[in-house]
């Protein structure tokens, strides 16, 4: 469903998952209000139904991909789950909290399988530094993490539409659209976060949709973070991040959360660790042409595991109630910014 930017991620990735014989998932319909689009989508994947009745898509399939402007995600999904589908969301799951709490609660009453595009999740260089500053690594406890996360305002460059700068369709700037991820990654790396602190600014002026916001989150741990996200008008810089994260004994580091490495300090030496051989190797095989491999890495992994999982039986992850999460530190985050920056307390349930 959505035949843009991120749906095509998913296309080129699942084609080349089928080919590879990774799995038996053959992209049967593609659909878009565009019906060139899906048009398009079909010539790429031979044999698939190119519609623009998102019924009549879901009619052909057993499994979904919501791959359309946030506002969009909630209808769609209740279109799929009255098929029993499965289903893959991207983030963030909708514009706000209240539909994203009742989407999270829709895939639990349906039980079907369900994952969330939080495809930072499926990065081999994050899963590398989870482990390296996890409860049982040999750095100490984890005390605190930087993240940087920055763009150029996504209306323009390889973005092929301009809906994040209006609200009622992406539902906030920055924070809620591009550092859901961060978000979810901060709570995955240092544990659940009790409160959050942060101011938002608005340069560009696209009525509320924040192209800068600056968050502290205290985790239940002892732990605190920060995070930086800013959309600017840099076109040299695409999509970067930078994370540090100190521990008590050990200072963990990347510029590159897709490619690494990893950089690891700790009193007595430092190491560089690659994480990401196998996947470049695998990339090469597919035949995947060089501009499209360090962006498909994560859709890969996220989307060949998603499909391991349906296939298995195993609930695929991160959930939506992963993402939901995700959404109450996004809304506590506006709240914090709306008071100033008063800390914004999180429900722990
Ligand atoms: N996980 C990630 O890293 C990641 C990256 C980019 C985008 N996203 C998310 O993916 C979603 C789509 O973003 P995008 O950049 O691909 O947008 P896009 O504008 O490039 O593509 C969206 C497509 O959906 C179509 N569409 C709109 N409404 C529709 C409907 N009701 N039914 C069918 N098709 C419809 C549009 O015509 C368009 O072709 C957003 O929620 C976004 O936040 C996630």
């Amino acid at each position: 469903m959505g035949c843009g930017f991120i749906g095509g991620a998913h296309s080129r990735a699942l084609r080349a998952l089928h080919r590879a014989g990774q799995a038996d998932a053959p992209v049967v319909a593609v659909c878009d209000v565009d019906g060139e689009r899906a048009q398009e989508f079909a010539r790429a994947n031979p044999g698939a139904l190119a519609t623009t009745d998102a019924g009549a898509a879901m009619d052909e399939a057993e499994a979904v991909w919501i791959c359309t402007p946030t506002a969009t995600h909630r209808a769609l999904l209740e279109e799929a789950l009255g098929r029993g589908l499965a289903v893959y969301c991207e983030k963030p799951l909708a514009t706000n909290l209240a539909d994203a709490a009742a989407m999270a609660q829709a895939v639990m009453d349906a039980g079907v399988p369900h994952q969330v595009g939080l495809v930072l999740r499926a990065s081999s260089v994050l899963q590398e530094v989870a482990r390296l500053v996890g409860p049982a690594g040999a750095l100490g406890r984890t005390m605190t993490a930087i993240l940087r996360d920055d763009q150029f305002f996504p209306i323009q460059g390889h973005y092929g539409s301009t809906w994040r700068a209006d609200v009622s369709v992406a539902g906030g700037g920055t924070l809620l659209e591009h550092s859901v991820h961060d978000l979810d990654l901060l709570c995955w790396l240092l544990g659940p976060v009790d409160a959050v602190m942060a101011r938002t600014a608005n340069f560009a002026g696209h009525p509320g949709v924040e192209d800068l916001a600056v968050a502290t989150l205290s985790h239940v741990s002892g732990a605190a973070s920060s995070l930086v996200s800013v959309w600017h008008e840099i076109m040299s810089r695409p999509s970067t991040r930078r994370l540090e994260v100190f521990c008590e004994r050990g200072y963990v580091w990347l510029d590159d959360e897709q490619a690494g490495p990893v950089h690891v300090e700790r009193g007595d030496g430092a190491d560089v660790i690659e994480t990401t051989g196998e996947e470049d190797r695998f990339l090469a095989r597919l035949g995947i042409p060089t501009a499209w491999r360090g962006p498909l890495r994560l859709y890969l992994a996220a989307d060949g595991d998603f499909l391991a999982s349906v296939a298995s039986g195993r609930p695929p992850r991160p959930g939506f109630d992963d993402a939901l999460v995700a959404h109450e530190l996004a809304d506590a985050a506006y709240r914090s910014a709306a008071t100033g920056g008063q800390p914004a307390a999180i429900a722990l349930s």
